[in-house]
């Protein structure tokens, strides 16, 4: 091999391969992208290849849903993400709330995306990712005060909804929190003709899923002494949903 050949040369190859499945963001999965990075230098060899899964949608809603977080997850120490997906979120937030364990989880197969993104983007408060079908009741034993996720509940049929708000009572102790982002239907009604649209694009996959209701999603959250204290909304119809365990409803986070 004639390696001078490859002397000065910076190769860096990307290429993005995306099948946006719902409305133009949040999509309802991590779309498919290949990203190849080939990098030679005088000194240093290295040819790294790394397939990472990409959701453009990730990176059009961080920065709103950051501000949302950060003053809400003020004086939490241990964070748990449920579908945590591709892992762009993790990425990004974590760095910015250094405070913070942030635990990613996901079903078993996102494991290696996620792993793909965390590698890429070291930081000493993003461990591991862990499996968590919020289904399942193999939860985490460990000690959370903060649940986020972020466009799953549409995502799950209604008993999978309603495990993991169950989940996440079991999981959070007094005053633990939990933000829930993503699209919803509100008093039964859609946001718009978008909204209704992508619900009836994913019943057509998967007639057990959909946008859930607030109101339904609350109730059973009530019933789990989870505290609906704040409805954020959102651009492009979406809502965070912030409940605190134990808490006086109505009320914002202390
Ligand atoms: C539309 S993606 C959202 C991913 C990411 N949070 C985002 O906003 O880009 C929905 C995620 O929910 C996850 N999910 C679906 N059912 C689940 C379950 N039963 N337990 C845990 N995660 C689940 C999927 O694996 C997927 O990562």
């Amino acid at each position: 091999m004639a390696w001078p050949f490859f002397r000065h040369l910076v190769y860096r190859v990307t290429a993005h391969f995306s099948w946006p499945v719902g409305r133009p963001a949040p999509l309802t999965a991590p779309v498919m992208a290949a990203s190849i990075r080939v990098s030679c230098s005088t000194t240093n060899l290295t040819f790294s290849m790394s397939e990472k899964p990409y959701a453009p949608s990730c990176e059009q809603n961080r920065d709103v849903i950051l501000t949302v977080l950060q003053p809400r997850l003020k004086g939490v120490r241990r964070l748990l993400e449920l579908g945590s997906g591709t892992g762009q979120h993790a990425v990004y937030f974590a760095p910015a709330l250094p405070h913070i364990t942030w635990q990613t989880s996901d079903l078993e197969e996102h494991l290696p995306g996620i792993q793909l993104w965390l590698a890429d983007y070291p930081v000493a408060n993003l461990p591991p990712p862990i499996v968590l079908d919020v289904a399942t009741d193999r939860w985490p034993t460990a000690k959370f005060d903060a649940v986020f996720s972020a466009n799953t509940a549409h995502m799950m049929d209604a008993t999978m909804a309603g495990a993991m708000l169950s989940g996440v009572a079991r999981l959070l102790p007094p005053n633990g929190r939990f933000l829930l982002y993503g699209p919803f239907k509100k008093e039964g009604n859609f946001h718009g003709p978008n909204d209704r649209a992508f619900d009836q694009r994913l019943r057509s996959h998967d007639p057990a899923i959909g946008l859930k209701d607030i109101a339904w999603l609350d109730q059973i959250a009530a019933a789990e002494d989870l505290n609906l204290v704040e409805e954020i909304a959102m651009p492009a119809n979406n809502f965070v949903l912030f409940w605190k365990k134990n808490a006086q409803p109505n009320r914002l986070a202390d």
